[in-house]
């Protein structure tokens, strides 16, 4: 199975909030992305608008001619924009206001009831839907009962913690990914994935995607901060010689 690469690029909005301009564009990011080999986009519309606004999410959409998968949260607000919009994946996930992340997987078990419903809607409307649940059997398997054709394993526990405890985390990563595949679920991985912990989790044969961003703006700031300042220093030395 070919593993394919979804860049999250949530952050470069982060980036451009912090000031309320234009820049950085998550558009322009996207198409760097694309370049650079990524083999899709992820993007999370969160019900506070932290980052990623309703209309990046539609020019991400329409500008960037690589597959969107739009992250949401399961509730009517997110359901009629995805449904709008219609991306190509949807990864429905839980959301928390006070988290700075999502912390955990989706509790499919918990929210059986009102899964169903809202997964095939979005199915009907041509777009395929992940759950992102924790590396654990009984969400594995709820997923499937909800219909989703696809589960997302958060990786966040995995990257977090050392030694015995992340052989164990990768263990049920294994395990989890074994089931899904088993049960006719198409598997992907992500959160918090950076070059020191992507290996054992892409090396899993059953996983065929990896969602990551934060750590790819962290090190895409420190890989490129010395080219944007030597530029900007040329432009102003020039601009003083033509002066
Ligand atoms: N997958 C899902 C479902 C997520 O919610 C996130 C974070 O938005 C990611 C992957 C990417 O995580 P990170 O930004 O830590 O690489």
């Amino acid at each position: 199975m070919s593993l394919r690469l979804g860049v999250n690029v949530d952050h470069i909005a982060t980036i451009r909030n912090a000031r309320g301009g234009t820049y950085p564009d998550p558009v322009r990011a996207a198409l760097i992305a694309m370049e650079a080999g990524a083999d899709g986009i992820t993007a999370h519309l969160r019900e506070d608008r932290r980052h990623i606004r309703d209309a990046d999410m539609r020019r991400l959409k329409d500008e960037v001619p690589l597959k969107l998968n739009f992250e949401m949260a399961v509730t009517q607000e997110m359901l009629a924009i995805a449904m709008e919009i219609a991306p190509h994946a949807c990864c429905l996930v839980p959301e928390n206001r006070a988290e700075i992340t999502t912390e955990g997987g989706l509790d499919v078990v918990a929210a059986g009831n009102r899964l169903p419903d809202f997964v095939a809607r979005l199915k009907d409307n041509g777009t395929r839907v992940s759950l992102f649940v924790d590396p654990d059997l009984r969400q594995v398997e709820m997923a499937r009962r909800v219909g989703a054709p696809v589960i997302e394993l958060h990786t966040g526990r995995y990257c977090e913690v050392d030694g015995e405890a992340r052989e164990a985390e990768l263990a049920r990563l294994v395990e989890a990914a074994q089931a899904a595949e088993s049960l006719g679920i198409e598997c992907h991985a992500g959160h918090g994935l950076t070059f020191d912990t992507v290996g054992p989790v892409a090396a899993i044969p059953n996983v065929a995607e990896l969602n990551i961003g934060h750590f790819l703006v962290a090190e895409g700031v420190m890989i490129g901060f010395g080219p944007a300042v030597a530029h900007m220093k040329r432009l102003m030395l020039d601009a003083r010689e033509r002066s």
